[in-house]
């Protein structure tokens, strides 16, 4: 099962892929943790990703291609993926294309997690994130703003750099000029399916298990 899972920031693309990925037994990768996985070990890549990441814009289309391509070489990937946060331009979306091709596959389902950008707001600025296994929590869950720990791993949970809110403001619009276009792309295509990501993560999930079984007939 090889499935792309759309959405803006905080829509709750990493929420729902986690959980997907472990169902399907195939693994979760988010271009967005292997950026910042890189920046934390000071990476060639790392370093000149950092400032793009902080600023809320997006890395380049060629420096993309050459990670995921990367990443989806990885024996792991054989039997599928679930892949968040990618393809965020159209040239991603070739790009992609073009990758899967040369692998002998193609994707099964594109699903998208549409919510409305005030709510989106509200999850960012009270998002926490374990900097250990990256599992990620919200302050209304969890009870306190600082000083609690993932209750999977125990580390303290982190915010990450990019979620104060001039930079959510400019990922939201990052969102809506350059990743809208890949979203027209698959609807004309006719390979687009969408589920309303508001209501408890257990909502989403299983409107999305349901879009997924369909998608693969
Ligand atoms: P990336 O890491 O992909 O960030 P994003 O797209 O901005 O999305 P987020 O991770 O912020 O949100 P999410 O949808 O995963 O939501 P989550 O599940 O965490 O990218 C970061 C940066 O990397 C980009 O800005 C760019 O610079 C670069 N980058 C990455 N990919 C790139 C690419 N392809 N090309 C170029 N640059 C790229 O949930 C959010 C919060 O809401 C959490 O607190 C969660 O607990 C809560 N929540 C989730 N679901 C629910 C629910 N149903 N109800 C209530 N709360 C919920
Ligand atoms: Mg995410």
């Amino acid at each position: 099962m090889r499935t792309v899972i759309m959405g803006a920031p905080g829509a709750g693309k990493g929420t729902q892929s986690v959980r997907l990925a472990r169902s399907w037994k195939v693994p979760h990768v988010s271009t967005g943790e292997l950026l910042r996985e890189a920046v934390k070990l000071g990476s060639d890549l790392g370093r000149r990703v950092k400032e793009t990441l902080a600023s809320g814009r997006l890395v380049s289309d060629a420096m993309m291609v050459d990670l995921l391509r990367e990443r989806l070489a990885h024996p792991d990937c054989r039997s599928g993926f679930v892949l968040d946060g990618y393809p965020r331009t159209l040239k991603q979306v070739e790009d992609l294309d073009a990758l899967l091709a040369s692998m002998g596959s193609a994707l099964d389902a594109t699903l998208l997690i549409e919510v409305p950008d005030d709510t989106l707001l509200h999850r960012l600025s009270g998002r926490r994130s374990c900097p250990s296994c990256q599992r990620v929590y919200h302050v209304d869950q969890i009870g306190r703003r600082d000083g609690a720990v993932c209750e999977r791993c125990g580390t303290g949970l982190t915010v990450r750099d990019d979620d104060k809110e001039s930079t959510v403001r400019r990922r939201l619009q990052v969102y809506h000029e350059q990743t809208r276009p890949v979203l027209d792309h698959y609807r004309r295509q006719g390979s687009l399916k969408t589920v309303d990501g508001r209501g408890t993560p257990d909502e989403v999930y299983d409107r999305l298990t349901s879009l997924a079984q369909m998608a693969n007939g």
